[in-house]
This record gives structure tokens, sequence and C-alpha cells, in this order.
């Protein structure tokens, strides 16, 4: 056993690039499984916040090493599904959720020895009766014994009407054009990072979710569910 770590609480890991549905099939599976839910990408959005809260830049490796084995953050789950995000006792769910909070959050991302200081705290939630892991490497470096890896896609487009929806819905105006141009900004830069770059595990089973929705996609992984769990 490694810290919180035991390799007898199953994980299912669901990875990919922004827009493909992941957090929200993450939400599902966690919920109908009644299993632990980890939002991987939060942390590096927090860490992102934390340091703009506190002016220390964005490629200060030794401070931002410091700040991420320090970070002071809870997830709560509410009655409605949601979960409020609060840094330092402060609630701070909506300004981690737009586009500029996402991109910053890559770049802290893209720093290897960030990453490492996270590790610990993500294996933290592998508790029982099991986790659901939503993220980039979750497949490939943090739990690379789930027991499902699933790599959702979705074309650039497709990606780029849903978070447009989505930002829309949470009342933030944003072009189009623009949101393509800084989401296929930030896939670039996850994928192409040295450090645990945006890309499928060996194991993992890919769901294209351009032409399907939330329903079909959670149809789909009930079935391998079944096959793997
Ligand atoms: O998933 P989300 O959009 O919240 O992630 C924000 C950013 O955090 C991603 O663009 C990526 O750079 C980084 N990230 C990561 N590894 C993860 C989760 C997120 O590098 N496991």
């Amino acid at each position: 056993m490694k810290g919180h770590q035991t390799e007898s609480v199953p994980v299912v890991t669901i990875d990919g690039p922004s827009g493909t549905g992941k957090g929200t099939i993450a939400r599902i599976v966690a919920d109908r499984l009644g299993w632990n839910l980890l939002d991987s990408g939060a942390l590096y959005r927090l860490l992102a916040l934390a340091a703009q809260t506190r002016s220390i830049a964005l490629d200060n490796v030794s401070e931002l090493v410091k700040l991420a084995s320090g970070l002071d953050v809870q997830f709560m789950p509410t009655k409605n599904g949601e979960t409020e995000i609060f840094l330092d006792g402060e609630e701070v769910s909506p300004s981690i959720r737009t586009e500029e909070a996402g991109n910053n959050a890559s770049k802290v991302a893209a720093l290897g020895e960030v990453r490492a200081a996270l590790v610990d705290r993500q294996h933290a939630f592998r508790v029982r009766p099991g986790l659901v892991a939503d993220g980039r490497d979750m497949g490939t470096v943090i739990f690379p014994d789930a027991c499902l890896k699933i790599y959702l896609t979705a074309s650039a487009e497709e990606r780029a009407k849903r978070r447009h929806k989505q930002l829309k819905e949470k009342g933030l105006n944003v072009n189009l054009l623009d949101l393509s141009r800084e989401i296929s900004e930030r896939d670039d830069r996850d994928a192409s990072r040295k450090v645990a770059p945006l890309k499928p595990a060996t194991d993992a089973e890919i769901i294209d979710t351009s032409d399907i929705g939330v329903d079909e996609v959670v149809d789909r992984v009930n079935i391998l569910l079944e096959k793997y769990t």
C-alpha cells in the first residue's frame, strides 16, 4: 500500500482533450457506481489561480512546486450533483472554469516538477469503494493499473461548439472563433509537452463523441464497465 493508494481499490480513468464531455461522463459514471470522483484538471486550474493570487509567475517552477505541495483545496459535492471547489476556504468554482483559467492551468501543467508535486494528492482520491478519475494522464501516468481506461475524443469543431454553449449557459459571452483558437492552442500544448502528454493509454478504449450524445456515451461506458469490472 502506497499512502492512500491501494491496488485493490478499483479505478476507472476518463481522459481526453477539453470539450469531449469527460467531466459530465465522469460524474454520471461515478454517481452510478457510487464511487469517488477526481477532477484532476481542477487541481491544475486551482494551482494556477493560487499562483496568480500570490503574484507567482506561471513558469516559476520552485515557487509553484511549494505552492502545489501546500495547496489548501476542498471539493464539496452539492445536493444538485455539482461540486463546489474551495481554495484557501473561499469558493472559487466560477473563477476556475473560465477559458483563461484553463489556459493558465495548461501552462503550469506543462512543468514536470509541478506535476510530480500533485501526484500524491491525486492518489489520495483512490479510496473505497472506487474512483472515477477524469483528466489527461489518468490512465497513462497516475493510475496505470486502472481496471478500465476510457479516452474520449471529438472533432475540434464540435468541441469548440460545446464549450461555447457551456460558457454561454454560465452567462459568459465568448466568440466562437477565439474559443476555437484557444482550445487548439491548449490542446497543442497539452499534447506536445514532454511530461505526461495528452494521449490515449495503449490499453484505452477510445470513444469518439463527435456525433453522439451524453446518453449514448454513458451506454457505451456501461457496456465497457460490465466487461472490465
Ligand atoms: O480538464 P481541464 O480542462 O479542467 O484541465 C485544464 C488543464 O489542466 C488542461 O488543459 C491540462 O493542461 C491540465 N491537465 C493536465 N493533466 C490532467 C488534467 C488537466 O495536464 N490530468
